[in-house]
C-alpha cells in the first residue's frame, strides 16, 4: 500500500527500529526491493535521486510512475522519496508525481545558504502536505577524503538547523560515505548526542559501509531512515556477472535478470532484519 513517508518515520522512530530507504535506478530494483520488504514483512521506502533520474535520460516521471503502481500494489507499506535533490523544480517533477517526500541537498553550500534554501523548500513542501529532508555536515564518498571531525554534524547546531528550516527529517554526518569506498568508522555517541537534541526522525546516508554491529546500534541509538543503495547494486552485479561467466552465450536479459533481482531482494530482507523493520508491515 502506498504511504506516505512521514507516516512510516514516525511510527519507526516512536516504536525504536529502522526503515530501509532503498536507491531505485529500473524496475527490476523496485520489484526486489518490494519483494524483499513483503517478504519480511516490512514498511519500506523506495527513493530515486538526481542522478538516477538523471541515468534515465532525465525523464523522472516513467521510473516514478512504476514505483507508485508497485507501491499500491504492495502487500506492504511502501513510501516514494526524491533522494538528493538539488533544486525545486525536481522537487516539483517528484510530487506532480506521486512522491510524499524529498530531500533537499544543500549540504554543500555554507550554512547559511543551506538554512535559507532548505528553509524556502520546506516552506514549499509543506503547503502541499510534502515532508522534506535535509541535510547539515559532510557525507564524503566516491573516494574522496574521509570527513573530518569538523565536518561531522555538530547536536547544537543539528538543533538550530531543524528550528530555523522547519525539515521533517534530519539527514546527519557521522562518519559514513557514500558508495562502500572503504570501511565506515561511524561515531555513534555523536548520533545520541543529535538524537537527544532534535525531536524529528534521522537519516543516515551511505548505509551500505557501515558493518552491521555498528548499523544495528546506530538504529538503537536513534536512526529512523536508513539509505542504503550500494550494497544491493553489488548483489545484482554480482549476480549478473555469475551468470554471464556461467553461461557466455546468453541473450535474453531475463536470464540474468530474474537472478540478479532475487539476490537483491535478499539483501533487503537481510537487511530489514538488521535494522528491525522485519514484521513492523
Ligand atoms: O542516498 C543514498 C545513500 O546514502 C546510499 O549510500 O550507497 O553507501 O548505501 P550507499
Ligand atoms: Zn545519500
Amino acid at each position: 500500500m502506498l504511504t506516505h513517508t512521514l507516516h512510516l518515520l514516525t511510527r519507526a522512530q516512536r516504536d525504536g527500529y529502522g526503515v530501509l530507504a532503498c536507491n531505485v535506478i529500473g524496475l527490476d530494483h523496485a520489484e526486489a526491493i518490494v519483494q524483499g520488504a513483503e517478504a519480511e514483512r516490512a514498511p519500506v521506502i523506495l527513493q530515486v535521486s538526481q542522478n538516477a533520474i538523471r541515468y534515465r535520460l532525465g525523464r523522472l516521471e516513467p521510473l516514478v510512475t512504476a514505483c507508485r503502481e508497485l507501491a499500491l500494489a504492495a502487500a506492504v507499506p511502501v513510501a516514494l522519496h526524491l533522494d538528493h535533490a538539488t533544486t525545486r523544480e525536481i522537487c516539483e517533477r517528484a510530487v506532480a508525481a506521486g512522491m510524499s517526500s524529498v530531500m533537499f541537498d544543500a549540504s554543500s553550500d555554507d550554512d547559511a545558504v543551506n538554512i535559507a534554501r532548505t528553509g524556502e523548500t520546506a516552506r514549499w513542501a509543506h503547503d502541499r502536505r510534502i515532508a522534506i529532508e535535509g541535510e547539515i555536515g559532510v557525507v564524503g564518498g566516491k573516494g574522496g577524503p574521509v570527513t573530518t571531525v569538523e565536518e561531522m554534524t555538530d547536536p547544537d547546531a543539528a538543533a538550530r538547523y531543524v528550528a530555523a528550516t522547519g525539515v521533517d527529517l534530519l539527514a546527519i554526518a557521522v562518519g559514513t560515505e557514500h558508495g562502500m569506498a572503504r570501511k565506515t568508522r561511524i561515531d555513534l555517541e555523536r548520533i545520541a548526542a543529535i538524537r537527544a537534541a532534535v525531536a524529528v526522525p534521522l537519516v543516515l546516508h551511505g548505509s551500505s559501509g557501515v558493518p552491521d554491529a555498528d548499523l544495528r546500534e546506530a538504529v538503537r541509538l536513534g536512526i529512523a531512515k536508513v539509505n542504503m543503495a550500494t550494497q544491493l547494486n553489488a548483489a545484482f552485479t554480482a549476480a549478473i556477472r555469475d551468470h554471464l561467466v556461467a553461461d557466455p552465450h546468453v541473450t535474453d536479459p531475463r536470464r540474468y535478470g530474474a537472478p540478479a533481482r532475487e539476490a537483491m531482494a535478499a539483501v533487503v530482507q537481510d537487511k530489514c532484519r538488521l535494522v528491525g523493520a522485519s514484521g513492523r508491515a
